[in-house]
């Protein structure tokens, strides 16, 4: 597999070309965002810890039968996936209220969700990602219904896995974000699964232990990010 021209630079990872049209790298950086990219900062070792975070999440949800991007491990901050076409929505589960859900709605919270809610937002960081719906994604071309359902669908097995996989590591799944794209017709995992696009609180305490800490100007970030992966356990060495 060779490396070649650089594609995009997100917020936070890079993607690269490679000399197969049906792969892509992506190059986990240590820059971290928050409130659409208006905040960036470089945490040191956080590039090598969501790369591998990552993979090892998408190995477990693979294994639950759930179609993924990932490829391969290729280096302490890069991975090769499969290239879809991604599409601009942003699927999320929600067990426990937090975050915009208590902003715009007035939910205490903590609050138990039950059942967990499903939301959908445009990936779109001028417009703050707004929350948008099925009938939205219809009209302007953003999913097809079939699409949104499968993305549905698959988002809700991801929580019947990860739930239990984090339960297991005494860990709370709050709230989750998934981004999902086309590869040869068939709707496939694509992005990651990391403690940037979820939130996660120790059963216990309820102490935060995911992007919120960056957010919130509430330090030691990383080192949440280790404690998570070392309570599930994925290997940081
Ligand atoms: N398998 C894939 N194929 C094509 N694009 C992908 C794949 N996985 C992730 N992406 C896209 O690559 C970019 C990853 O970089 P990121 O820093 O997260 O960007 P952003 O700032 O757009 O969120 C995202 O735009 C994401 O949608
Ligand atoms: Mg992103």
């Amino acid at each position: 597999m060779e490396k070649r021209q650089e594609l995009y630079a997100g917020k936070a990872k890079s993607v690269f070309a490679t000399d197969d049209p049906d792969r892509l790298i992506l190059h986990f950086r240590d820059d971290t965002s928050a409130f659409d990219g208006r905040r960036m900062e470089s945490l040191a070792r956080k590039g090598k810890v969501n790369n591998r975070f990552n993979a090892f999440i998408m190995g477990k949800l693979a294994e639950a039968g759930i179609p993924t991007h990932f490829e391969e491990l290729l280096s302490d901050t890069e991975c090769v996936v499969k290239n879809l076409d991604m599409l601009p929505v942003e699927c999320v589960v929600r067990n426990i209220a937090a975050g915009s859900l208590v902003k715009t709605l007035g939910v205490e919270e903590g609050s138990e969700l039950d059942p967990p809610t499903f939301q959908l937002f445009l990936k779109n960081d001028e417009l703050h990602d707004p929350m948008i719906n099925e009938s939205l994604a219809e009209t302007f071309g953003w999913a097809t219904p079939e699409q949104l359902a499968e993305m549905k669908a698959l988002t809700f097995r991801v929580n019947e896995v990860l739930k239990q996989l984090f339960a297991d590591g005494g860990l709370l799944l709050v709230d989750y974000k998934l981004e999902f794209g086309v590869f040869q017709g068939q709707i496939v995992l694509g992005d990651e699964f990391s403690p940037d696009g979820c939130r996660l609180w120790d059963a216990e305490t309820r102490e935060k232990l995911d992007k919120d800490r960056f957010r919130q100007g509430l330090g030691g970030v990383i080192e949440a990010y280790e404690e998570v992966g070392r309570r599930i356990g994925v290997s940081f060495d």
